[in-house]
């Protein structure tokens, strides 16, 4: 199943996002599907408030056929080396602005048979990890870009949020 991609100025995209208690089938079909929804519009990450769901949940393909399913990730240790790099968000179309993250890291996490996972990750992997963890947290890469840049999107993204909230009748 595909979801529908939330946009910017939805709230579901601020919300508290909750851990997930149990790992079960329900869990597993919700990952199936944010993979699918990913590979349909050619992203290489997607988080679940993203779909409208409320959990810590995320997916990413930094390398073409690696898919990595991560549940309840926590972040233990960044680099110090810090990289400025252009981004763009499925949930905040038409903008691409870069911004500033640590080069690599390393990142806990449960997979989707419930085994714990600790990695370290560089380049688009960590970068795209951060991000999608980034969406657990309610931020958006927006919110991160430089204040020169933010002017230049203001208005956009007012817009944006206009008619994200036509569309869901707030
Ligand atoms: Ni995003």
């Amino acid at each position: 199943m595909i979801y529908e991609i939330r946009t910017y100025g939805d709230p579901v995209l601020r919300n508290k996002n909750e851990d997930v208690k149990k790992i079960d089938d329900n869990i597993r079909e919700i990952l199936d599907n944010m993979v699918e929804t990913m590979r349909e519009i050619s992203g290489i990450g997607l988080a679940a408030p993203q779909a409208g769901i409320n959990l810590r949940l995320f997916v990413v393909e930094a390398e073409e056929g690696v898919v990595k399913k991560v549940i309840n990730p926590e972040f233990i240790e960044y680099s110090k080396e810090i990289i400025d790099y252009e981004e763009g968000c499925l949930s905040v179309p038409g903008i691409h602005k870069k911004v500033k993250r640590p080069e690599s890291l390393k990142v806990k996490y449960l997979n989707e048979k419930g085994e714990k996972v600790e990695e370290e990750l560089d380049n688009l992997w960590a970068r795209a990890f951060q991000h999608e963890n980034d969406h657990l947290e309610g931020i958006l890469f927006v919110d991160k870009i430089a204040p020169v840049a933010k002017r230049l999107v203001s208005k956009k993204l007012l817009n944006m949020k206009k008619e994200t909230l036509k569309k869901i009748g707030k």
